[in-house]
This record gives C-alpha cells, sequence and structure tokens, in this order.
C-alpha cells in the first residue's frame, strides 16, 4: 500500500515538473503571427454575418464546433478534388476528413495538456503531439515548419494566453477508415 502510493507520488511528482507551462516565447509575437499567418482562417468557425460569412469571434480558435459532429465525406466530382465545410473548419479530400483542432488551452478538448516541445515538434515534424499519427491536409504544417524555433514557442505562448473554450473537434478519419 505504501509503496503504491510512494510510486503515484513520485509519478505526480515527474508528471508535475513537465506539465504544460506558458513556455518560454513572446505572447505579443506569437500573437502577431498567429493573425499574419492566418491560424484563424481554418481554427475559428465562420458564422454568416450581415455582410456574410464571418469568423465567429466567441469561438476564436476553438476548432471545428462540436455541434456539427463529424460530417460525411465528400465524393470528388469532375476537376474538384476536395470539399471545405461552410464553417472552414472541416475538409474532405483524398486524405479522408479532417477538423481544424481547438488551439485554446482547454485541458480536456484544447491544447491544455501540451508542452512547448510537443507543439514545436507538432508543426516541425506533421505529426499530432508531435510524435504520432500524421497532421493531415489543409493543415500547412509543411510552411509552418519553416519558422524559427522563437517563433513557433511564440505562437505557442500565445496560444495559452486566450481563454479556454470547451469544444470537443471529432476525431479525424483517414481515408482508409470511411465507409459509404
Ligand atoms: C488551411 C487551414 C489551416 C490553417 C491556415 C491552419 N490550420 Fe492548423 N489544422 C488544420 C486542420 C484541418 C487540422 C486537423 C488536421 C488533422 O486532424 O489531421 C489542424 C491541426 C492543427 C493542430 C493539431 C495538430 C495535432 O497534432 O493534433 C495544431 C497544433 C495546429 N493545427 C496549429 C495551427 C497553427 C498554430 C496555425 C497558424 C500558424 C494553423 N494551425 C493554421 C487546418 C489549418
Amino acid at each position: 500500500m505504501f509503496k503504491k502510493l510512494a510510486f503515484i507520488a513520485a509519478t505526480l511528482a515527474v508528471l508535475g515538473t513537465i506539465a504544460a507551462t506558458n513556455g518560454t516565447g513572446s505572447a505579443a509575437r506569437g500573437k502577431y503571427l498567429v493573425n499574419a499567418v492566418g491560424c484563424n482562417d481554418c481554427h475559428t468557425p465562420l458564422k454568416m454575418g450581415p455582410k456574410g460569412p464571418e469568423p465567429d469571434m466567441s469561438r476564436f480558435l476553438s476548432g471545428h464546433p462540436e455541434q456539427m459532429g463529424a460530417l460525411k465525406a465528400v465524393p470528388p466530382r469532375g476537376p474538384w478534388l476536395w470539399a471545405g465545410a461552410a464553417t472552414n473548419t472541416a475538409f474532405s479530400g483524398p486524405w479522408g476528413i479532417s477538423y481544424a483542432a481547438n488551439l485554446t488551452p482547454d485541458q480536456n478538448t484544447g491544447l491544455g495538456i501540451w508542452t512547448e516541445d510537443m507543439f514545436v515538434k507538432a508543426l516541425r515534424t506533421g505529426r499530432h503531439m508531435g510524435v504520432s499519427r500524421e497532421i493531415m491536409p489543409p493543415m500547412p504544417w509543411t510552411a509552418f515548419r519553416n519558422m524559427s524555433d522563437e517563433d513557433l514557442k511564440s505562437i505557442y505562448a500565445y496560444l495559452r494566453s486566450l481563454k479556454p473554450v470547451v469544444n470537443h473537434v471529432p476525431d479525424a478519419q483517414p481515408a482508409s477508415a470511411i465507409v459509404e
């Protein structure tokens, strides 16, 4: 029993030291980059406004809206190969179906548990959390991987400063998993 407790305490201590912090980048520089590069284009859902579609700022960078749920694949037609949902947060193409991730620091549905290192690795290697499955199109990580460490860390710092939005984005569906 005591051994078990000691083990749990030791594990918690280790987790405590690697738990996500705001990192070492400049949140101000990160804000500038996020706005200039257009993370918002895909990670903030569009809603219909008086002048047409506009980003829904109450869901800023919180990804594909949970309420819309998972969508059906769109088969290619003629020269058209891929499709995007009206929100510009869900995409169907030869890769399968991808949903823009929740980039707010919510613990369960966003980047809450991501460390700075995971974030930099994900954008450099195109792998989920920097280590697992491949990140699908149209997430432009092949362009973003050319940013300096300092810039990627600054984007991370800015994202950590956002208001956490609870929004559970559906899991991506790779083409191999789609049965029509
Ligand atoms: C053209 C649309 C688009 C733009 C622009 C875009 N993203 Fe993404 N992003 C996506 C999609 C779609 C996914 C989900 C891909 C998947 O699930 O495989 C994603 C996923 C992610 C993920 C999660 C990766 C993971 O490991 O789960 C992060 C982090 C991310 N984007 C950060 C950013 C940042 C930061 C920017 C701006 C510098 C940005 N994205 C701009 C479409 C985009």
